[in-house]
């Protein structure tokens, strides 16, 4: 996998903190961002989508994702998570199963209203992985 430039990384993490500001959160009130970029490079976003029937509600990284597979892409190389929080939030455990279906070494990035980060991969955030290849 082609290693994205530092400059990319900047990109990605200013569209994660961009969608946050778009986020439907008017039960928790913890908006969160996510940007992911495809196997062609280009770059989807996605927010958190609350409901009134609080199971429905829908993370900001599966927004960005579905966005992404629903535009044609196949795979995913890379997500960043923004929260307006002073700690970095990583991806719940759904998220980090659907990462695994689309990029299962996807860089995780989470980032947030201070200097504090995360940068990990999905493999190391969700080990011995349930993924396709078990249907195979
Ligand atoms: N949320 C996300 O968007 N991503 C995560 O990885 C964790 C949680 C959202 C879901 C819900 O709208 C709010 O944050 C509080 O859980």
């Amino acid at each position: 996998m082609p290693k994205l430039t530092e400059a990319a990384i900047r990109r990605l993490e200013k569209s994660a903190r961009a969608a946050a500001g778009r986020a439907y959160a008017p039960y928790s009130k913890f908006p969160v961002g996510a940007a992911v970029v495809g196997g062609s490079g280009k770059i989807y976003s996605g927010c958190n989508v609350e409901n009134a029937a609080f199971g429905l509600c829908n993370c900001a990284e599966r927004t960005a994702i579905f966005s992404a597979v629903a535009a044609g892409e196949g795979s995913i190389t890379a997500v960043a998570i923004y929260t307006p929080t002073s700690l970095p939030t990583a991806p719940c455990g759904a998220c980090r199963q659907v990462i695994n279906e689309f990029g299962p070494d996807a860089l995780v990035i989470s980032v947030c209203d201070s200097k504090n980060r995360i940068e990990t991969r999905l493999s190391a955030l969700l080990p011995a992985a349930f993924g396709p290849g078990d249907l195979a």
